[in-house]
């Protein structure tokens, strides 16, 4: 009995050896880094729930895309704040959209760079909620197919644009396949999808909805996203997806939901993204702040948590300190 605990001792006695025997690592090949936008020239505004993470006009999120890709990140992941809003969405389509503009500039500057952009209309929407509201009954209710035609509009007019890939957030019933075949009819073959395929109706979005301006002016988001109690359908969730024609599944958000990352990752062959939400981002900046934790030793170790459970990629706001931090190693 003695022996194997003296073997298992061993083979943690020096970093070198730790190394080797290392199960799970991050590297800059697994980072996406989230950026909200916005209309104007020359702004870059701090959100205040959300420490060091800004909202940038096109000119100031080309600089900071070029800061980020200097550290080494490979994928940026884009959110859009307009200043127009109305019932249906429309700024969230047009040509001359905030997204529309900004991922061309980017591609156009960043050509190497992967440009993933959200596919949903609460940020474009006038009441906030992520598609068309049928109003009158006690429960917010969203018209699904009608709101399938504008996320499919949504997600040609970004591959037009220049995206790589589309992901839709919304979590709308046969939103892949909509977006799959309008892109396939407008000839964007090689425009892939990552589906938000299981997000949760999570609290922990709270400064997310402040920095995209997008929390819902009544009502819930519980009609279309998921029961934090549930992990069985997480697995119906993902399983239409991949039927629909996704090619990376997210959960989201990430920490509490370790076990649908496994679950997601034992039961399926695509690969496995998660999102670490705005909520989570702040909860570490916060307890950083007070002095509670170290900043750095959490966030490394909350992402290590998520690679280890399943993620391949993982969405985050320190995508950046953590390229830095890795630099450093
Ligand atoms: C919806 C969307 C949300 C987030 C990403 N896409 C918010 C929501 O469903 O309310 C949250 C991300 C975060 O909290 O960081 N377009």
């Amino acid at each position: 009995m003695m022996f194997p605990e003296y073997r298992a001792r061993r083979l943690r006695r020096t970093q070198a050896i730790r190394d080797l025997v290392r199960e799970t690592s991050l590297s800059l090949n697994d980072l996406i880094y989230p950026l909200f936008i916005v209309e104007g020239k020359g702004i870059k505004e701090e959100i205040k729930s959300m420490p060091d993470v800004y909202r940038f006009s096109i000119d100031k999120v080309l600089e900071e895309i070029k800061s980020a890709v200097d550290l080494g990140i490979k994928a940026v992941l884009l959110f859009g704040v307009p200043d127009k809003k109305d019932e249906v969405g429309t700024s969230a389509f047009v040509k001359e959209g905030i997204i529309q503009r900004a991922v061309k500039a980017i591609k156009d500057k960043f050509p190497e760079l992967v440009v993933i952009t959200d596919v949903c209309l609460c940020e474009y929407t006038s009441h906030g909620h992520c598609g068309i509201v049928k109003k009158g009954q006690g429960s917010v209710e969203v018209d699904n197919d009608e709101t399938l035609e504008i996320i499919a509009k949504v997600a040609v007019s970004q591959a037009k644009a220049g995206a790589d890939i589309v992901a839709p957030s919304g979590m709308m019933d046969g939103m892949v396949s909509a977006i799959r075949e309008a892109l396939d009819e407008a000839g964007y073959h090689h425009t892939a999808i990552m589906s938000y395929s299981v997000k949760y109706c999570s609290s922990f979005y709270g400064p997310f909805r402040d920095a995209a301006e997008s929390a819902p002016k009544f009502g819930d988001r519980r009609s279309y996203q998921m029961d934090p109690g549930n992990a069985r359908e997480a697995m119906r969730e993902a399983t239409l997806d991949v039927q629909e024609g996704a090619d990376i599944l997210m959960v989201k958000p990430a920490m509490p939901y370790l076990d649908i990352i496994r679950m997601l990752k034992d039961n399926f062959y695509h690969p496995i993204a998660a999102y670490q939400v705005s909520g989570e981002y702040s909860m570490i900046k916060a307890a950083a702040q007070l002095g509670y934790l170290d900043e750095e030793r959490i966030l490394m170790e909350s992402l290590i948590g998520i690679k280890r459970a399943g993620a391949d990629l993982i969405i985050t706001y320190f995508a950046k300190k953590v390229a830095e931090i890795l630099q450093k190693r």
